[in-house]
């Protein structure tokens, strides 16, 4: 198992370029499985929940090659094994999306159900209770989603969702754009990696109107062409590594992001005294002084991303007071809390919320990565910790990352992976 290894306190410089989002890319890869024929998909990241949804697509039948730079190349077949089994999906909850996508293009589906994860339970009755409406029989048997749509293709339906889930919108609009008729979606999700998978499928042929917005109509389509398309790119890592900037006092630029995507998170770093400042192509970002304490609550786009909850949690760490942060989305998103205590950090958790007293410095220990984001505020908070910061785990990381060292090192990072 890798690990990385940070000796902190070099103030980063430099420029960095973003890689393409994880979270726009596996669905945009899922999508593929709605028509036959040779797909190219652009600015895909090499990452291991990558690689995992590739095998998931090999196992149904599919060529999955990647190509010069991210490029990946498909072809889908005309019949394909309608089935994500446990191996795969117990890896990553993600696979759920090529649910809606097979039942749409071959009126059945075999999904091993994902279960919980680190970050919380993560229930899918959403996207079970939408392509219900939409006319598939759904049955839960030996750990299997088991769904069929017995007059074989789905028809559009109205649905409100209880609560806005990403993938729940994601899986239900594959679902819709080869429904007979039209399907109106409410209380969608509004991240920008939905609004990207829409352009995709309209890319496609699909008819997709509010792709982004609470309010998605779809007209349904009776078949759809192969896709060409670039995926956005990653806000989580572009934030990760703006963070980076800030919290080492350093004078970074990120290129390639799209501060639009980011709104809520630059709102909170400037907050915390970053002095943000647009550039063509990107973002610079420049740490002075202390961090100052900041008050956030993550809450679904646009509000404030869970997934950058961990990482701004280091920043607050180090501020010049008492920060408080609420995590509203998952019920067990706190793990990198102990590790931080572990450097030095002074939080106390009650409920959903943290008290975050700042120190003026961390101190390096070794830590371990309990899940993605964890990861990535362990690995920031050991570029300031004093000394030696080790990081263990480093798989979870990996998910999500692009070789998140290869990044920072350029960057004058004294981070280092070492393989066991
Ligand atoms: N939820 C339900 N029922 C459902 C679906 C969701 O109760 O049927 C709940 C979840 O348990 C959670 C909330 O609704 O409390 C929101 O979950 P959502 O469905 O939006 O999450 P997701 O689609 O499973 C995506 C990202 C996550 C990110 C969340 C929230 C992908 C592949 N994953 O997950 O990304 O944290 O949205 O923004 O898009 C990460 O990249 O590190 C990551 C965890």
């Amino acid at each position: 198992m890798d690990k990385i290894i940070v000796e902190g306190g070099v103030p980063l410089r430099g420029t960095v370029a973003v890689s393409g989002a994880k979270n726009a890319a596996l669905p945009a890869l899922a999508a593929s499985l709605l028509a036959e024929g040779d797909h190219v998909l652009h600015n895909v990241p090499d990452l291991a929940d990558v690689r995992t949804l590739g095998r998931i697509l090999r196992h149904m039948g599919c060529v999955v090659e990647r190509g010069e730079g991210r490029t990946v190349h498909l072809r889908v077949p005309a019949a394909l094994n309608a089935e994500a089994p446990y191996d795969l999906v117990r890896t990553m909850r993600a696979s759920v999306v090529v649910l809606g996508p097979l039942l749409a293009r071959f009126g059945r589906a075999r999904v091993s159900l994902p279960g919980g994860c680190a970050i919380g339970a993560r229930p899918i009755d959403q996207h079970l209770k939408v392509l219900g409406a939409m006319g598939a029989e759904i049955t839960i048997e030996h750990g299997y989603v088991e769904a069929k749509v017995p007059r074989g293709r789905l028809r559009g339906a109205e649905f409100v969702f209880d609560l806005q889930t990403v993938t729940g919108t994601e899986n239900a609009l594959m679902a819709a754009v080869l429904a007979d008729g039209e399907t109106v979606l409410r209380n969608c999700a509004r991240e920008p990696e939905v609004a990207d998978l829409a352009a995709a499928l309209n890319g496609m042929g699909a008819r997709i109107e509010g792709g982004g917005r609470a309010e998605i109509r779809v007209h349904g389509v009776s078949s759809l062409r192969p896709m060409r398309h670039a995926v956005i790119s990653d806000r989580i890592e572009a934030g990760t590594l703006l963070v980076a900037g800030a919290l080492t006092r350093g004078d970074v630029v990120v290129q390639g992001c799209e501060p639009d995507h980011m709104a809520a998170l630059l709102e909170k770093l400037r907050e915390a005294g970053a002095v943000l400042e647009l550039v063509p192509g990107g973002l610079r970002v420049r740490g002075e002084g202390r961090p100052k304490p900041i008050s956030l609550r993550t809450a679904p786009h646009p509000g404030f991303p869970t997934d950058m909850q961990a990482q701004m949690m280091v920043l607050a760490a180090v501020a010049d007071g008492s920060s408080v942060i609420t995590e509203t989305i998952f019920e067990n998103r706190y793990m990198h809390v102990l590790e931080l205590r572990r450097l030095g950090a002074e939080i106390t958790v009650d409920g959903k919320t943290a008290l975050v007293k700042g120190v003026p410095r961390l101190s390096g220990a070794p830590v371990m990565a309990s899940d993605l984001r964890a990861s990535a505020a362990l690995v920031l908070a050991g570029l300031d910790a004093s000394g030696q910061t080790e990081v263990q785990r480093v798989y979870h990381l990996d998910r999500g990352y692009e070789r998140l060292e290869e990044k920072l090192a350029p960057l004058g990072a004294r981070i280092r992976r070492v393989s066991a």
